[in-house]
């Protein structure tokens, strides 16, 4: 199985104006590498330029996507190496088809399941994923379904997709506070079980504390700061991570100091 996904100086332009700035990052197998930085700082630009699906009128100008050391194209990557929980999960689905065929689908790419004990297996992810009455939805169509439905549809595909690596950008933003504890349960415990690496781009802190090894910092298109957790809560460097780290902390009443203990 494929050790690591690295980026390499990612960098995207709209016209002529810069959006993304010489990125690298990479992402190692069970590994969580968080992504974060102020809304429009690049994160999400970043991830649809490896995977290539940046929209219309922006361009990767430059930069390569190894997988373990040998370079791959995005739709090499696309559903084989990586799959994905993107912040808008109804954009990630054909609006023509129903949750069964894209369950059949995503794992037409990775089995040869004959349709019968495919939709057993979809069922099951499904349910994994903290869908009801799965055998229902399959029937329905994305614009059938909820945000949240959705989000969890992606991770249910994710599952079944055995992708080694998985970029999830705010997976759990259209969730109630209840299931988005127990999706990021679920992504954890697949990264542990099947040695997923995540890139994981997330506004929330606390998700951060909680499940990232690293953390990546962006600013204004640029990655700005690189370090373990333990730093990034501890020691931030950054005018912009120390701000982010403080905005969390004055959720609970606290700040930075200089000899805080990281719990
Ligand atoms: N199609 C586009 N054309 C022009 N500019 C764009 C386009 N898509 C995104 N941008 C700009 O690129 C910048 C980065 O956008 P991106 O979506 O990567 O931000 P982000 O870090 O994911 O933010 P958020 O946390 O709000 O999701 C923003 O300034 C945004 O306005
Ligand atoms: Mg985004």
């Amino acid at each position: 199985m494929a050790k690591q996904l690295t980026l390499e100086h990612i960098t995207v332009l709209a016209g002529t104006q810069p959006l993304v700035r010489d990125v690298s990052l990479s992402v190692r197998s069970g590994e969580i590498v968080a992504l974060i930085g102020a809304s429009g700082s690049g994160k999400s630009l970043t991830c649809s330029a490896a995977l290539g699906v940046l929209s219309h009128g922006l361009q990767m100008t430059q930069g390569r996507i190894l997988l373990d050391h040998q370079a791959m194209q995005p739709d090499e990557l696309r559903g084989h190496v990586v799959s994905t929980i993107m912040q808008n999960p109804r954009s990630a689905f054909n609006p023509v088809h129903t949750m069964l065929q894209h369950g059949i689908e995503t794992l037409r790419i990775t089995t040869s399941a004959r349709q019968t004990t495919a939709q057993d297996t979809i069922v099951q992810a499904m349910r994994e994923a903290g869908l009801e009455n799965p055998e229902t939805l399959l029937k329905l169509y994305p614009h059938e379904m909820s945000g949240g439905m959705l989000q969890r549809m992606m991770i249910a595909l994710t599952m079944l997709s055995h992708a080694p690596f998985l970029f999830a950008d705010e997976p759990t933003t259209d969730l109630d506070l209840v299931m988005q504890a127990r999706i990021l349960e679920l992504l954890h415990s697949l990264i542990q079980q099947q040695k997923l690496g995540m890139l994981l781009v997330t506004h929330d802190m606390g998700v951060v504390a909680r499940l990232a090894h690293r953390v990546m910092v962006m600013s204004h298109g640029e990655i700005i700061e690189h370090a373990s957790v333990e730093e990034i809560f501890t020691n931030p460097q950054h005018a912009v991570t120390r701000e982010l780290v403080n905005a969390h902390l004055s959720l609970y009443d606290m700040e930075l100091t200089n000899d805080m203990e990281f719990a």
